[in-house]
């Protein structure tokens, strides 16, 4: 099929080439000349695994390509995807201006019927207002669909989301668009769940916010854990093996950061506000991941007393493993809280050091991980990558000045690093 992506960000540079690499002829188009020049000569914005191939891939097969022009994208195709970005206003709720205006652009370019699918994190009613601007603006009275069809991509694992989904979710105002959406989606074999628009909003803002409180559960019980000397690793296996809770999602640590969750929940308070609803429930799960990096900063400070002139080594930037992302990073924000207090930092991270350096200028940055204890006064792993599991501890407790190790996601074990002769610290065990 014929597919335009609207906004060549992270979710539309992602979902268009995984739309491209099912078969469909894709066109993504971008206002900013400069990302459009880049993709068009080769080159990538944005980290993400497997991506880079796939891009090369289907340019290659004639099947992506990447424009300025709104109009072109519209004339193009038979369905048009909004992934522009929904960022939040000052006061918690939801910025929809850039969703308004390719509302309107799209109004003007259409000549023939259109499928208008939103993919941008919405708040409920968001299809409504669509549908409105694109009547109003329409330079022909064409007729249209507009569609919601929620993105539900990891950073670091969205082509594996995009292709394996658990559920494709498509709300619809009528039955019209409903095949062709389907027909979409078929390549991936996910369940297709058709509800109506305003659900569909929901269903996002719903499930994000319930993994947010899954976290926070978690990080309340490590309280518990610590307090009562149970261990937080065995509390949430026994739990998580009851299909009904699940495993996932129960990390007990520095909390939660990135581009979604910390927004998201703060969208949805205010949507539920907007709507009547004090959500009490998630404006909790927002204190308890603030209360954790609290807890976590008072830990290194109980321990290490005064941080003025104590050196320490940061594992970690990304705000989780397999980005570069550093958005309202946990990682970032304690090395901020950590240079308050007076410390100094050389940190590491496998992939974000660069993307890190204009907002952490005050830092020492090391290429080896291996390498970011040498003289410090402590170790402090900030981010869950999979490779601190492999530093080298035996060189990490030789060149510490005295070898401390805060680990603030729970990747090593507590019993092998007191055998090693480390004072480990985790969270909640
Ligand atoms: C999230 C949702 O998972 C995705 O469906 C949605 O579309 C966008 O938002 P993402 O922000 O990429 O994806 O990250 P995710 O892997 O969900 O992690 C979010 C944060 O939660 C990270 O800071 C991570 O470190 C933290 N986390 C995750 C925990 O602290 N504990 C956990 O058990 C899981």
């Amino acid at each position: 099929m014929k597919l335009t992506l609207i906004g060549t960000g992270y979710v539309g540079l992602v979902t268009g080439t995984c739309f491209a690499e099912l078969g469909h002829e894709v066109v993504c188009v971008d206002n900013d000349p400069a990302k459009v020049r880049l993709l068009q000569e080769g080159g990538m914005p944005i980290y993400e695994p497997g991506l880079e191939t796939l891009v090369r891939r289907n340019v290659a097969a004639g099947r992506l390509r990447f424009t300025t022009s709104t109009a072109e994208g519209v004339a193009r195709s038979d369905i048009i995807f909004i992934a522009v970005p929904t960022p939040p206003l000052p006061d918690g709720s939801v910025d929809l201006s850039f969703i308004e205006k390719v509302a309107r652009e799209i109004a003007q370019a259409m000549t023939s019927y259109k499928i208008v699918v939103d993919k941008s994190t919405v708040p409920v009613n968001t299809g409504d207002k669509v549908a409105e601007t694109i009547k109003r603006y329409g330079a022909t009275k064409v007729d249209f669909d507009v569609v919601s069809n929620p993105e539900f991509l990891r950073e670091g694992f969205a082509v594996e989301d995009f292709m394996k989904p658990d559920r494709v979710v498509v709300g619809v105002r009528s039955p019209r668009p409903v095949a062709a959406m389907q027909e979409v989606y078929a390549p991936c074999g996910a369940p297709v769940i058709i509800t109506d628009i305003n659900s569909a909003e929901l269903i996002k803002h719903a499930a994000n916010s319930f993994l947010a409180l899954k976290i926070s559960y978690a990080n309340a019980l490590a309280i518990i854990c610590e307090a009562s000397g149970a261990n937080i690793q065995e509390v949430t296996h026994g739990m998580g093996m009851d299909v009904r809770i699940g495993r996932r999602f129960l990390n007990a640590g520095l909390g939660f950061g990135g581009s979604c969750f910390p927004k998201d929940l703060s969208a949805f308070i205010k949507i539920s506000e907007q709507l009547g609803y004090d959500f009490r429930l998630l404006k909790e799960v927002q204190r308890i991941n603030a209360e954790q990096m609290d807890r976590f900063v008072k830990k290194i400070t109980d321990t290490l007393w005064v941080l003025k002139e104590k050196r320490l080594g940061i594992l970690g930037l990304a705000f989780k493993q397999n980005t570069d992302d550093v958005r309202m990073s946990p990682a970032i924000e304690l090395c901020h809280r950590l240079l308050k207090e007076g410390a100094t930092l050389r940190v590491h991270d496998p992939q974000a050091m660069e993307k890190a350096k204009t907002v952490l200028p005050d830092a020492t940055y090391i290429d080896d991980m291996n390498a970011v204890a040498e003289g410090c006064d402590a170790l402090v792993v900030a981010t869950e990558w999979p490779e601190f599991k492999h530093l080298d501890l035996e060189r990490a407790r030789r060149v510490l000045t005295t070898p401390i190790v805060f680990d603030g996601r729970n990747l090593f074990d507590p019993a092998e690093m007191e055998r090693l002769g480390f004072i480990y610290k985790s969270v909640g065990r």
